[in-house]
């Protein structure tokens, strides 16, 4: 059996006025614990910077036990992110790049932003991906969520519903089409996403698709759980779904609709948590599994006939 490959990391992430509480050595750590002997983490711009970011990543890795890599996120557009991805490409050898469609006035990207990314990458022949949720959506949704009083971790997959994710799922696909390159979906989380990632997939569009641990495993149960500090562990965008959604994802990779599994590995203790307590738009978003993503995989997609073990090792390690 081959070590396992996570696509889709954040080691030392700052993120919500937090930074995600695993370091590389730490996180490696319960990744080779795990049985995953290699991750690509998201390296994020310094300040709109890509060079910085890169830079500022290197620096974190280098207490590594593990091979690595990185994606680059883009969070803004100018010519100094064009060039920098040009050169991201040609001497680091970076092929993929992260457009969030969330996370408004902070790493959101508009439309404009995205074609012009898309357009980008396609030049160099990168990969773009995207974080698809509506993040204007978003923001309408928690506010009708706290105009109702709701302040609890439940808030948070009541005001990010899975129209949104299938939304800016859809939208980004158009847009890849329009700008005529392939396009990875990262944490496809919902039933409305999937359908859209499988129209795109049957209509000959080069879409990947990349559901995670979490979604796979869980349903949105413990995000009601009256101990704040068990429901605000499950938080993380876009939410987990109610019951249906991650048996649709099983099936879905299943039959090769989604072809990858990764874990958005990006936690945040107990302590991080709890600044959103009174609040859950201040919960810092993310969930771990880069530890637990092999056993996960196994125990839902082989253990119950799902998958083979071919396609098991297909889709923990060598799918891309
Ligand atoms: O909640 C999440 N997913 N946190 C990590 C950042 C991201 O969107 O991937
Ligand atoms: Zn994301
Ligand atoms: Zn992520």
């Amino acid at each position: 059996m081959p070590g396992g490959i996570d696509p889709h990391t954040h080691m030392e992430m700052p993120f919500m006025g937090q930074e995600s509480i695993d370091d590389f050595f730490s996180g490696q750590g319960a990744a080779l614990a795990g049985g995953t002997t290699m991750h690509i983490d998201f390296a994020l711009p310094v300040d709109g910077d890509l060079a910085a970011g890169y830079q500022a990543w290197e620096k974190k890795a280098e207490k590594s036990c593990m091979d690595y890599g990185f994606h680059m996120a883009v969070t803004k557009w100018n010519d100094d992110v064009a060039k920098d991805m040009e050169w991201l490409v040609k001497e680091k050898g970076i092929n993929s790049f992260k457009f969030f469609m969330a996370y408004k006035g902070a790493l959101m990207v508009t439309d404009e932003e995205l074609i012009q990314g898309f357009k980008k990458c396609k030049e160099l022949g990168a990969l773009p991906q995207v974080h698809a949720e509506n993040g204007d959506g978003v923001v309408e949704g928690q506010t009708r969520m706290i105009e109702l009083g709701i302040t609890g971790p439940e808030g948070h997959p009541l005001s990010r519903p899975p129209v949104l994710e299938g939304e800016a799922t859809a939208r980004a696909i158009r847009l890849a089409k329009f700008v005529n390159t392939p396009l990875y979906v990262v944490h496809v989380m919902s039933i409305d996403a999937l359908d859209e990632v499988s129209r795109a997939r049957h209509s000959g569009q080069r879409v990947i698709g990349e559901p995670v641990a979490s979604g796979l495993a869980l349903d949105d149960s413990k995000l009601w759980d009256p101990d704040f500090k068990i429901a605000a562990q499950y938080v993380m965008s876009p939410p987990i779904r109610a019951a249906g959604h991650s048996q649709a994802l099983q099936a879905a990779l299943s039959s090769g609709v989604l072809q990858l599994v990764a874990t958005d590995h990006c936690p945040f203790n107990s302590t991080q948590k709890a600044l959103g307590k009174y609040d859950f738009r201040k919960i810092p978003n993310g969930v771990n599994g880069v530890e637990e993503r092999m056993h996960i995989v196994w125990d839902t997609m082989v253990n119950s006939g799902k998958i083979s073990v071919m396609d098991y090792v297909r889709v923990t390690s060598t799918a891309w």
